[in-house]
């Protein structure tokens, strides 16, 4: 059973305490724990949409694609690339913003867990995707919410990933602690793009993200994690396809020409960026 400690009301941001069954704030704000362990502090007043995040179906066929293992060496190039203060450090502190269905967590949580105590919390504004990942790792903390407002205090955690997700960096500065580390993974020029080519009549160019930098972080260290991999079915073309934005973006005549697929080979380009935090009066 998880924990849900050190959480925080996203209505008035006072700690959140355990009461039975649910989560309570001074002023009376109370949050039910859900049969499954997790906690939806995404509340009505701060949802922009019924139903926000990822799909009931978008989350379904990234855990039966994701669990093949086809973005392992994703996984592997995290677990290799932590840095050496994070690995010093005997209790590690790991928040994963937009965790999706928390493959990517219960695994690296899973691999440092031998030489690591692991405080490990997963967030999404998605109620599919954590209701499927509270399922299945007790462990970790799983919580329905928004990184535009993350509902824990400052400092709480060394290390705070976002994969493939809607990073919002001051959210994550709040929560880190001075020096704490924040993981970028993000899509390089070539992800996917035997896939792209089928969907998309022209590719558009690539745009590198955050080249003017992240305010409040310095970049310590970039890994380009690329490999290649092949799927031989329908099912798993079908699944990649509705796991990424391009279920949305692609036209129905692309979208017909990937599903009528039985076979293709593709490349993953994926590229790590480390950055650290930096106090306010750090000066390089
Ligand atoms: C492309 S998926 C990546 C999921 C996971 N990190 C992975 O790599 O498998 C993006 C995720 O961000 C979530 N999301 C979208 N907006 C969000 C927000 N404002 N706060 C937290 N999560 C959000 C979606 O529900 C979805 O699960």
């Amino acid at each position: 059973m998880s924990a849900l400690e050190q959480l925080c009301c996203p209505l008035d941001q006072l700690p959140l305490i355990r009461q039975e069954r649910s989560l309570v704030c001074a002023n009376g704000h109370a949050y039910d724990i859900a049969k499954t362990g997790y906690i939806n502090l995404l509340p009505v007043q701060k949802k922009h949409s019924k139903d926000p995040g990822d799909s009931k179906e978008m989350v379904a066929a990234r855990r039966d694609f994701l669990a093949q293992g086809y973005y392992d060496p994703i996984i592997a190039a995290i677990v290799t690339s932590v840095p050496e203060t994070l690995k010093r450090l005997s209790e590690l502190r790991l928040f994963d913003a937009g965790c999706g269905e928390g493959h990517y967590l219960r695994q690296i949580v899973a691999q440092l867990t031998p030489s690591h105590s692991m405080d490990a919390v997963g967030l999404d504004i998605s109620k599919w995707a954590i209701t499927d990942a509270s399922k299945r790792a007790k462990t970790i903390d799983w919580i329905v919410g928004s990184n535009a407002h993350v509902p824990v205090a400052e400092g709480r955690f060394d290390w705070v990933m976002c994969a493939f997700g809607f990073p919002v960096f001051p959210e994550f500065s709040r929560i880190l602690a001075d020096q704490g580390w924040l993981l970028l993974v993000e899509s390089g020029a070539d992800h996917l793009i035997e896939l792209r080519q089928i969907l998309y009549p022209e590719i558009k160019p690539h745009r590198v993200t955050y080249t003017e930098g992240v305010e409040g972080f310095v970049l310590r260290h970039e890994v380009d994690q690329r490999f290649a991999f092949s799927l031989d079915n329908g099912e798993d073309i079908a699944r990649l396809l509705a796991m990424t934005p391009h279920i949305h973006k692609a036209s129905y005549q692309g979208k017909q020409a990937a599903l009528a697929l039985q076979k293709i080979d593709l490349t993953a380009d994926v590229k790590l960026r480390w950055y650290q935090k930096q106090g306010k009066n750090h000066v390089e």
